[in-house]
């Protein structure tokens, strides 16, 4: 299980979040929704503990990750796996290197073994093709794709994070890289991988999600279903919705 209680966060004097509480299970398909600069990156960030509150408690599994070293959070780290916001594919590495690097820095496993395992990945997310490819001979989609294949081959995750899966890239393009992301949490909680995307795409977080959190002000004013989002009567959040959503 996964708390956040209280949890306040500010940049120098540029508080992002203020007593920010939820609590999600290992399984859940989420969205943190929220314009730009309202905290969602940094709701992961703080998943991880790659920023620390000042002050509140994150909870993972009974534990109080706030006050945890290096060392303790390694295997609270290797619950979850992260797409970063821009994709972060190594420039200079091929797209079989990039998907190797974290397992040949694991070093458990023998080349052929690394080998194998790289085409399962690329084969999941559709792009065994583009193996010996580099990154700037990928299309927008294909790069998301090979990131998330990245991330993957740390380990098998119990939750999937992705930042701005879609942003930037053309409808169908978004549609397909949704399909994946709902492929990789598919099956029936609690016997399923879970997953947090953080975007302000709501067409994207509809298609994956079933409860969605919206960020504003540093607070979360909506925690709901999609009927509840479309139905909402938070002016904001509406105009929030209506900007992004193809009303029919
Ligand atoms: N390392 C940092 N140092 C100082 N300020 C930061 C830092 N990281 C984020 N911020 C500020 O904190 C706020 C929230 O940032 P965050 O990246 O979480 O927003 P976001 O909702 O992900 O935005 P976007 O949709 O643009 O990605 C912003 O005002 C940002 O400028
Ligand atoms: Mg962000």
């Amino acid at each position: 299980m996964i708390e956040f209680q209280d949890v306040t966060l500010a940049y120098n004097s540029n508080r992002v979040l203020d007593r920010v509480s939820f609590t999600a299970q290992f399984w859940d398909r989420l969205a943190f929704l929220g314009g730009s600069g309202e905290g969602k990156t940094t709701i992961l960030k703080l998943l991880l503990a790659l920023v620390r509150p000042d002050s509140g408690r994150i909870m993972i599994d009974g534990e109080d990750i706030t006050r945890l070293s290096e060392s303790q959070l390694r295997p609270i780290r290797r619950k979850f796996t992260i797409v970063f916001q821009e994709g972060a594919l190594f420039d200079s590495l091929s797209v079989r290197e990039n998907v190797a690097y974290c397992m040949r820095e694991q070093g458990a496993l023998s080349e052929e073994d690394i080998d194998e395992e790289v085409r399962n990945l690329l084969r999941k997310v559709g792009i065994e093709g583009a193996i010996d490819l580099m990154p700037e001979e990928l299309s927008g989609g294909m790069q998301r794709r090979a990131a998330i294949a990245r991330s993957m081959a740390a380990g098998e995750p119990r939750m999937m994070l992705y930042d701005e899966p879609t942003t930037g890239l053309d409808p169908l393009t978004a549609e397909n890289i949704g399909d994946l992301i709902s492929e990789l949490s598919a099956g029936e909680p609690p016997d399923r991988r879970g997953s947090i995307i953080v975007t302000h795409d709501v067409t994207a977080a509809a298609r994956v999600s079933e409860r969605f959190l919206y960020l504003k002000n540093g607070r979360i004013t909506f925690d709901g279903d999609l009927p509840g989002l479309l139905n909402t009567d938070d002016e904001e959040l509406k105009k929030f919705i209506d900007a992004l959503f193809l009303l029919r």
